[in-house]
């Protein structure tokens, strides 16, 4: 276990996190090959499912062992998940109540992560796609409680509606930092989310950029831009979803991608262009 707290947080959220899910064998190797090529977010859930957590956690050990970086060089990004978004692998005894269940999936986390603290704690979505509901505020109290205790800097939500936000803003006493939903070109880019986000000054975070928005990749549109900026659709797209502040994740598994998508850093898109893709599916 790596015990060194940083002696000073992240200067600032990084402007790329790398996504580790559906990576299972693969995630410890994958995850050292994304802190190599520049990455410092990192996202990951204890959601054995979806995530090898422990494994991120031997990708961050290698990565400290070689001297790549340290734990205060890196934003560290996990979720707690309810019972039914997992399979029969829980970080948490199912019969504990939800509080018990948030501590422990975090100090299963912790574990796995190798750290005592994790920068941004995320609830892996509410446990309805409708409501927001009493179990979301029991989850997200705990959550509150884990973060006072100092082992989470910020809290999220993930896979949220405007609707949910706004229940939950009746229901709780406290909005997440971060949000983080599945992107598509077709709704306006999560056009609702982002506009609630932008008025709570909550960072939007989105995924799925590229394959929920297959028919964006292959307009003309784009492929005109990206000649333009001789760069790739892929590179637009990320460079678009930042003007518009959405702070993307990747989770490419090719090393060349990965030198793709944080290049897409420097493409420079004008005010016309940033208009017109987002106005182009929705
Ligand atoms: N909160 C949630 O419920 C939730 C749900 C889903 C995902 N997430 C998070 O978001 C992360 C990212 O997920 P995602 O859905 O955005 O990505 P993804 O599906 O894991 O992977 C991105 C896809 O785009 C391709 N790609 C990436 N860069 C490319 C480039 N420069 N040119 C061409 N193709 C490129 C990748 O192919 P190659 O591998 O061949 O590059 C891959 O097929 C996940 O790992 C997870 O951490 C969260």
């Amino acid at each position: 276990m790596n015990n060194t707290l940083p002696s000073q947080p992240p200067a600032h959220i990084p402007d790329f996190i790398y996504g580790t899910a559906w990576k299972e064998d693969r995630t410890p190797a994958l995850t050292e090959l994304a802190l190599r090529m520049g990455f410092r977010g990192i996202d990951t859930a204890n959601q054995r499912r979806h995530y090898f957590e422990a494994g991120v956690g031997q990708g961050l050990a290698a990565a400290y062992r070689a001297g790549l970086l340290t734990r205060g060089d890196l934003f560290l990004q996990t979720k707690f998940t309810h019972r039914a978004g997992q399979d029969q692998r829980l970080p948490y005894d199912p019969a504990a109540t939800l509080s018990v269940q948030v501590a422990q999936s975090m100090a299963s986390s912790l574990e796995h992560l190798g750290t005592e603290h994790v920068d941004c704690y995320v609830l892996h979505g509410p446990s309805s796609n409708h409501e927001w509901s009493d179990d979301d505020t029991e989850a997200w109290e705990a959550m509150r409680g884990e973060r006072d205790a100092g082992r989470a800097r910020y809290l999220g939500i993930s896979n949220v509606s405007l609707r949910h936000l706004q229940q939950m803003a009746d229901a709780c006493a406290e909005l997440p930092a971060v949000i983080q939903n599945r992107c598509y070109a077709r709704l306006g880019w999560d056009r609702d989310v982002r506009g609630f986000c932008r008025e709570h000054k909550i960072i939007y975070q989105g995924f799925s950029l590229l394959t929920a928005n297959q028919e964006v990749l292959n307009h003309p549109l784009i492929a005109s831009l990206a000649t333009g900026a001789k760069a790739t659709a892929a590179q637009v797209v990320f460079s678009f979803a930042r003007s518009v502040g959405i702070l993307p994740l990747t989770g490419t598994s090719n090393a060349w991608h990965m030198k793709q998508d944080l290049a897409s850093r420097v493409v420079v898109l004008h005010p016309e262009a940033i208009h017109a893709i987002e106005s182009l599916a929705g």
